[in-house]
């Protein structure tokens, strides 16, 4: 069965490629590699022995979205990554994240819709729901007014699909609604790339950690949680690579209760900022140079998922812990300053 990931060679695709490859799977990889590299192929096919075939193609092109969907008539079911990312680059570049979010959504959707029948697993985010009125989160907690222009494009991508899905009875599709991705593969042959200074929390405590950041910023102890710093689910990436496969063999194994379903995916643990930095420090045995600064704009307090749908429906779990995530992060730090 072949399955077209796009985004396959970023951080959470390049996962999933390895755990749809480990379950059989013929993977096809679209990336227009601008937050990726080609190197993270080899480590894919250095991890199942199996060469996923990759195409360099920027999914803006509708034409050539057409003539993929033409030349792989036999892509059955599609796992789509590629998006843009970055919160406040989202700030500053609205219409590119509009763009590149969502037009791409439309044209593979678009193709799914002449085929028939066919599979859509969407790369949404907990970003969707804001600060949350009720912790844990459920799939039914109403979705806030998004904080920035990429939280709005999950939420418009997810009505997208909604729609589509009403008036489409060949296309099957599940969201799955990610908290915090962390960790790498336990061989360290893949990992998170962050181009440029991190934006987020763990791939800037590794960084402290192997020297090449001098300190981190810890963006505000002043909230209200017990430590005073925001809570969130840190999922370990291969834990959410599975929830992937696992949705879309329900999609294949035609489990799915309607057409269009959601799922979070998280631990259903909260951990604050300075318990991840303690947990770090467990893990990697050494102190971690950090300071407490003012707190981040658009920052919620605190977010972690309820993953009684995700385990009890989908039939998935996480199975590693925040110190499994960390050690998994730090391993990869260390193997790619070799
Ligand atoms: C986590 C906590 C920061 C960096 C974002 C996106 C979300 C998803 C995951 C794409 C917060 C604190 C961070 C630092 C810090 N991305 N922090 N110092 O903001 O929960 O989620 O990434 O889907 O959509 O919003 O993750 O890792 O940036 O921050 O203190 O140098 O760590 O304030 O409390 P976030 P994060």
């Amino acid at each position: 069965m072949k399955i077209l990931v796009t985004g396959g060679l970023g951080f959470i695709g390049s996962h999933v490629v390895v755990e749809l490859q480990n379950e059989g799977f013929e993977v096809v990889i679209i990336d227009n590699l601008s937050n990726s590299s080609e190197k993270v192929l080899d480590g894919i096919t250095a991890i199942t022995g199996k060469q996923a075939i990759f195409e360099k193609m920027d999914l803006r092109d509708k034409d050539k979205v057409q003539d993929f969907f033409k030349r792989h008539h036999d892509v059955l079911g599609v796992i789509h990554f590629a998006a843009s990312k970055a919160v406040g680059e989202s700030v500053e570049k609205p219409l590119l994240y509009y763009e590149n979010n969502l037009n791409t959504l439309i044209y593979i959707l678009q193709e799914l819709s002449k085929k028939e029948s066919s599979h859509f697993i969407f790369s949404s985010s907990c970003t969707v729901y804001g600060q949350a009125d009720t912790l844990p989160i459920t799939e039914s907690a109403p979705i806030k007014v998004a904080e920035s222009p990429y939280g709005n494009t999950k939420q418009i991508g997810e009505e997208i699909i909604k729609d589509t899905c009403k008036i489409l009875n060949n296309l099957n599709a599940i969201a799955l609604r990610y908290f915090n991705p962390i960790g790498a593969h336990e061989t360290a042959k893949i990992g998170e790339l962050p181009i440029g200074v991190p934006q987020n929390l763990v791939p800037f405590i590794t960084q402290t950690g192997i020297g090449l950041r001098d300190q981190l910023s810890v963006f505000g102890d002043d909230y209200p949680t017990e430590d005073g710093t925001c809570i969130r689910d840190y999922i370990h990436v291969v834990d959410l690579a599975k929830a992937h496969v696992a949705a879309l063999k329900r999609l294949i194994d035609g489990k799915n209760q309607t057409n269009y379903e959601i799922f979070n995916v998280g631990t259903g643990k909260g951990s604050s900022v300075l318990e991840v930095i303690n947990a770090f420090e467990e893990v990697s045995k050494q102190k971690l140079n950090y300071k407490i600064v003012g707190r981040r704009e658009g920052d919620i307090i605190s977010a972690y998922a309820d993953t009684k749908k995700a385990n009890e429906v989908l039939g998935w779990r996480a199975e590693s812990s925040l110190n499994d995530a960390l050690l998994s992060a730090w391993n990869w730090e260390k193997k790619i300053r070799e």
